[in-house]
C-alpha cells in the first residue's frame, strides 16, 4: 500500500511514521507513506496556497490551483483507489472503514487547513470525506495520521502476531476483554484463575463473556440490534 498525504504543514507528519509499527511496515515494504508539501505546487513569488473567502467572513480558504496541481501530478504516477479529504463534516471514521481501506492499494489523503478547501476540489477530486470525531482540529494532519495508523496495522504481515488485529476492540463489534501479564499476584490483586488454567476453550468463553459485559457497561449502543447476552457461549 502507498499512502500519499498532501499538507501545508508537512512537519506535523514527521513523527508518526518514523517509529514502531509504522516504521516497520515501511521497512518491510508493506506500506509506504509519502508526505507532499502543498506549497511546492503553488505558483508565484509568494507561493500562496490560501486566500480570502468569497462572500466574506473570518478565515482563509485553501485555493483550488495548488491542490489540483498536486493531485494531478500524483495521479499521473499511479492510480488511486480513494482520494480522501480529512474534514470534520465527513463520515465518522470507525473500524469498519479502517478494514475497508486496508484492502486498497493506493490512497491519497488531502489535509484541510485554515477554514478548509475550496468546494470545487471536493466536487472534482475527492472520493471520500472522513472525520475522526465530532470536534475540530486545527488541521487534517493529525487526523490523517490516525487513519494511516489504523489502516496500516491491518495490512497482513505488519503486526508480528498476525492474530492480534483480529482480537482488537470493535473488530467483532465488541470491546476487548481485560488483559493481564506477570506477575499473577500484584499486591494482592490476583489475575483471574481461569487465565492460568491452560484450558483454551474456557479461556475463550471467559474472554467473550467479559467482552460482552464490558461492551454492555461502556458502549451499550454497540449491542443494539445484536442478541449478545452475558452468559452466552461463543459457538
Ligand atoms: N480537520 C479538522 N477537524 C477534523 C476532524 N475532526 N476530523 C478530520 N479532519 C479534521
Amino acid at each position: 500500500m502507498q499512502i500519499d498525504i498532501i499538507t501545508v504543514v508537512p512537519g506535523l507528519l514527521d513523527g508518526p511514521f518514523s517509529h514502531s509499527i509504522l516504521k516497520r511496515a515501511e521497512e518491510k515494504g508493506l506500506a509506504i507513506v509519502r508526505v507532499h508539501n502543498l506549497r511546492d505546487y503553488a505558483t508565484g513569488k509568494q507561493k500562496q496556497v490560501d486566500d480570502y473567502a468569497f462572500g466574506g467572513g473570518a478565515g482563509m480558504v485553501m485555493m483550488v490551483e495548488p491542490i489540483a496541481q498536486c493531485i494531478e501530478s500524483l495521479k499521473s504516477e499511479r492510480h488511486y483507489d480513494e482520494i480522501i479529504y480529512m474534514t470534520p463534516d465527513g463520515k465518522t471514521f470507525d473500524q469498519q472503514l479502517a478494514n475497508q481501506l486496508s484492502l486498497k492499494g493506493n490512497l491519497m489523503i488531502l489535509c484541510g487547513h485554515y477554514k478548509g478547501v475550496d468546494e470545487r476540489i471536493r466536487q472534482k477530486y475527492i472520493t471520500q470525506e472522513i472525520s475522526i470525531g465530532d470536534f475540530v482540529l486545527s488541521g487534517g494532519e493529525l487526523a490523517a495520521a490516525v487513519i494511516a495508523d489504523a489502516v496500516i496495522r491491518l495490512i497482513p504481515g505488519v503486526l508480528n502476531d498476525e492474530t492480534s488485529a483480529l482480537t482488537d476492540s470493535f473488530q467483532d463489534g465488541l470491546l476487548a476483554p481485560p488483559i493481564y501479564t506477570r506477575p499473577a499476584d500484584y499486591d494482592g490483586m490476583k489475575v483471574p484463575e481461569i487465565l492460568l488454567s491452560g484450558h483454551n476453550e474456557n479461556i475463550a468463553n471467559w474472554r467473550f463473556e467479559e467482552s460482552v459485559r464490558r461492551t454492555k457497561e461502556r458502549r451499550p449502543d454497540l449491542l443494539e440490534g445484536t442478541d449478545f447476552d452475558i452468559g452466552e457461549k461463543r459457538n
